[in-house]
């Protein structure tokens, strides 16, 4: 790696994920601070990426965010350069401006996509069409359609294309998968996450109108599960439930479509046996209790052949109590926050930051002719080959709730005789 060029940054959406800053001050999350922008700052620290560059909608909201980043990164880390190129320039209002962001990047230079979900798939398209490396956060599209699109685009352009996929990079998870491959054919999954309902004010401009729980925070597992059987079985058939009645109602007041839990059901056929089946239930929610000691529950269970695996991500025998807060589980081993005994930005192992760093050395080492895109799909990573199911089943659920039927995922030709995942 020591001989690698540095790499110039944009990224596109300057919200909770990248900045910490929600428009209306600082996230009340548990990403105060953000997550990609200071990966970022703290990578161009460590000598492997250059110039950055951020873009959102409305260039008003910059001078507040470069002061909360002061604050509350340059305030507290020692060594951080928070210079960046902004986009729409001169305080404008530009939904577009992305355009021009990307056309100031050179070739080889990486995108890094954390913006709403209906918008994944033209920015990202329009990056890889001008040669940049793209990491886009889950869900990567929408439609499965739009999705093999992009696998198409990034392999014709020759650049890597990840989805943001961190809790792969998770110790648990990823040592919970390796274990997996040694317990037989596959025969249950079942996952729960969800958020409190007071993320329903904090999402209430796009809940139920541009996305649903089930893309925003189902995502995660289903795409550990597709991870663990990836090679091994295939998801063939979804059927979809949803309760409703909180969101809709007071004080939420979501639009009428708004689900508050979803959940699908998915068969899974083994690809190695011609009598294993197996079934998986992903269930999320965003009416969940308020002050239950968690930012997001998060716990799945997986049952093979000869053994089964139990992860619960929410409790990691680490809790704090606060006499005015009461009790909280938190997760350091996803951002680790407090800085190092030298004063530095002390993160490097976490999971969150990994899974940047990952996709900032890929995209590096494919500039410098050291490793090819097909190499990252050989070797597991979340690129967008390797999370084409991930998009089948989000998109079959989202149409079997619409529809009330199951939807089917199958393989077909495509118009240039390519064998290619489709819904029908
Ligand atoms: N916040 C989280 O904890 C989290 C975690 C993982 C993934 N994600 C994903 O991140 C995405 C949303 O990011 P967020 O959580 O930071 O949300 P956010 O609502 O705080 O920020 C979204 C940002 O996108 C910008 N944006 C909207 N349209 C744009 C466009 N056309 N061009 C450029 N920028 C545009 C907005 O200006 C805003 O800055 C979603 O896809 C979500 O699933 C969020």
């Amino acid at each position: 790696m020591a001989n690698l060029s540095k790499i110039n940054a944009l990224m596109c959406g300057t919200g909770e994920y990248t900045t910490g800053w929600v428009g209306t001050g600082a996230s009340k999350s548990d990403k105060k601070i953000g997550v990609v922008g200071l990966t970022l700052f703290d990578l161009r620290r460590l000598g492997k990426v250059d110039q950055l560059s951020m873009v959102g909608v409305n260039g008003g909201k910059f001078p507040a965010i470069r002061q909360h980043l002061a604050e509350n990164i340059g305030g507290v880390y020692k060594d951080m350069d928070l210079s960046f190129e902004e986009y729409p320039e001169g305080g404008k209002v530009d939904p577009e401006a992305y355009k021009l962001a990307i056309e100031k990047l050179a070739p080889g230079s990486a995108v890094i996509i954390f913006t709403p979900d209906p918008t994944h798939y033209p920015i990202a398209l329009y990056a890889i069409e001008r040669g940049m490396h793209v990491l886009i956060t889950k869900p990567a599209t929408q439609l499965l359609s739009h999705h093999v699109e992009l696998i198409e685009a990034a392999k014709k352009h020759n650049v890597v294309c990840f989805v943001e996929h961190h809790k792969r990079f998770d110790p648990a998870y990823s040592d919970a998968k390796a274990r997996a491959q040694a317990l037989g054919e596959f025969n249950f999954f079942s996952a729960w996450m969800s958020q409190p309902k007071l993320q329903l004010e904090v999402f209430k401009s796009w809940a139920g109108k541009d996305s649903d729980i089930s893309y925003y925070l189902s995502s995660h597992h289903i795409d550990i599960c597709c991870w663990i059987l990836q090679d091994r079985a295939v998801p063939t058939r979804v059927v979809a439930s949803a309760a409703t009645g909180i969101a809709t109602g007071e004080p939420y007041n979501c639009v009428p479509q708004t689900e508050d839990t979803i959940t699908l059901m998915v068969d899974w056929e083994s690809t190695t046996s011609d009598r294993h089946r197996g079934t998986a239930v992903y269930t999320a929610s965003w009416t969940a209790p308020l002050k239950a000691g968690v930012h997001s529950a998060q716990h799945w269970y997986y049952m093979g052949e000869k053994g089964d695996i139990t992860v619960d991500q929410a409790h990691r025998g680490y809790d704090v109590t606060v006499d005015e807060t009461g009790k909280m589980w938190y997760n350091p081993f996803y951002m680790k926050y407090s800085p190092s005994e030298t004063g530095h930005f002390d993160g490097q192992r976490g999971y969150g930051y990994i899974s940047i760093e990952k996709f900032i050395d890929a995209a590096r080492s494919v500039n410098a002719g050291s490793a090819t895109p097909a190499d990252f799909d050989a070797h597991g990573l979340p690129t967008i080959a390797n999370t084409v199911l991930t998009t089948a089943i989000l998109n079959a659920g989202r149409i079997s709730l619409d529809e009330k039927r199951a939807v089917f995922i199958k393989r077909a030709l495509s118009e240039n005789g390519a064998e290619q995942w489709v819904l029908e």
